[in-house]
């Protein structure tokens, strides 16, 4: 019985060095990981996002690549093509539901007039069910065809949508919630905070529950960052005296921030109990990022709130559009070293950033468990720790 017993957890681990072989990813999320659903629907963005990486805007709020574009590359996919995107699209190996400016909340007339996107997790999740059951019913009308004539498009068809059987294999990765702090931040009283922060992780876990229950299986999911250190927010909403932390983030900001994430952890902790048959990793984001904004110079970036592209403050010109400042047009043009920036625009992150954060969770040191993208489908490793 013993032999035979560490027999099965040998084999186990064997496996487990091996990797998981996803065949497809599905993520949702908001800007951190939109890989263009966003301009699919309302246009595109403009030059020099996509500069550095993809040589042309990419649909990602970056200079070039984000999270999950390393994510994809290490998991040997092909980059998520963004749901939304109607144009030579390609889901064999999965999709991508997240929007920029995204809420895990349902949107309303208040969220969206503030700027916000309707595209929240609870409509991600539905059109990924919609995704789901039509590329199915496709994928067996193309299969059982019987038609010689159609072959050619018929594999055209079979080897551009995903495979039935890979829904219950693929890895689920969410990152949603920092617009629901910005959100909150900006329209709710101090003391109503605590409870819209404590709907959007109730909400995240319906959202998550409902992927389960259409047969998802392996989970990766990440906390939300340190928005505080957004020099968006520190120039926008700058700290009151002594709000502020060394690294010139606002520490009120980075709280709610914090709120989120140990609502998050307690509901994932919920979601492991109540579903014994799925792997949760939760991803501990706010660390990553936090460490490379503390880190800054060390790590080869100037200051943690110096941003690359377009210009905040009294008189801001986005990112690749123009202003009229004092009677002259600006543009909001680029820096010459984009390698050197750890933020973008102000809001989202650079390539060299992005890449440096996925790097630092890809192994699994920040994720409890401590277990590596690669290994995240291994769900006897996960009960063995
Ligand atoms: C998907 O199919 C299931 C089972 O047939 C059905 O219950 C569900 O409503 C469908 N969902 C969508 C979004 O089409
Ligand atoms: C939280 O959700 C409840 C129930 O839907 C709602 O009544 C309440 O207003 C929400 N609170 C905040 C602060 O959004
Ligand atoms: C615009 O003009 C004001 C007043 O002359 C000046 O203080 C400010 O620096 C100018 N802003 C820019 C961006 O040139």
């Amino acid at each position: 019985m013993a032999i035979a017993t560490s027999i099965f957890w040998l084999s186990l681990l064997f496996v487990s060095t091996k990797g998981c072989h996803f065949p497809a990813i599905y993520n949702f999320g908001d800007s951190n990981s939109d890989t263009g659903s966003v301009s699919a629907a309302l246009g595109p963005l403009p030059p020099p996002f996509g500069e550095t990486f993809f040589g042309q805007p990419s649909g990602r709020y970056s200079n070039g690549r984000l999270i999950i574009d390393f994510f994809a590359e290490k998991l040997g996919v092909p980059v998520l093509h963004a749901y939304l995107d109607s144009i030579d699209p390609n889901f064999r190996y999965g999709a991508n539901f997240a929007a920029s400016g995204s809420t895990i909340l349902l949107a309303d007339g208040k969220s969206i007039q503030a700027g916000f996107s309707f595209l929240s997790l609870v409509i991600q999740v539905s059109e990924f069910e919609q995704f789901k059951n039509r590329t199915i019913e496709l994928y067996n009308q193309v299969h059982n065809a019987a038609f010689p004539g159609l072959s050619a498009k018929t594999l055209k068809i079979k080897s551009r949508i995903p495979r039935p059987e890979d829904f219950s294999r693929a890895l689920y990765t969410l990152d949603s919630g920092q617009n629901d702090i910005h959100y909150a931040l900006i329209s709710t009283p101090k003391e109503q905070l605590k409870a819209h922060i404590t709907n959007a992780t109730n909400q995240f876990a319906l959202s998550t529950k409902k992927l389960y229950d259409d047969g998802a299986r392996a989970f990766w999911i990440h906390n939300t960052g340190p928005l505080g250190c957004l020099p968006y927010f520190v120039t926008n909403y700058p700290p009151k005296a002594g709000d502020a932390d060394q690294h010139g983030c606002v520490k009120s900001y980075n709280e709610v921030a914090q709120e989120f994430n140990k609502r998050l952890k307690e509901k994932v902790s919920q979601l492991k109990t109540l579903l014994h048959d799925a792997v949760f990793i939760l991803t501990d984001m706010y660390s990553a990022k936090y460490s490379l904004i503390s880190e800054a110079k060390q790590h080869g970036f100037i200051g943690p709130m110096a941003y690359c592209c377009g210009h905040l403050g009294d008189n801001p010109v986005e990112c690749g559009k123009t202003a009229i400042v004092n009677g002259t047009q600006v543009y909001g043009a680029s820096c010459s070293d984009p390698a050197k920036y750890i933020s973008w625009d102000g809001i989202h992150y650079t390539d060299a950033a992005n890449h440096w954060i996925a790097n630092r969770i890809i192994h699994g040191s920040l994720s409890d468990p401590p277990i590596p993208l690669i290994q995240a489908c291994d769900n006897h490793i996960v009960t063995q720790q």
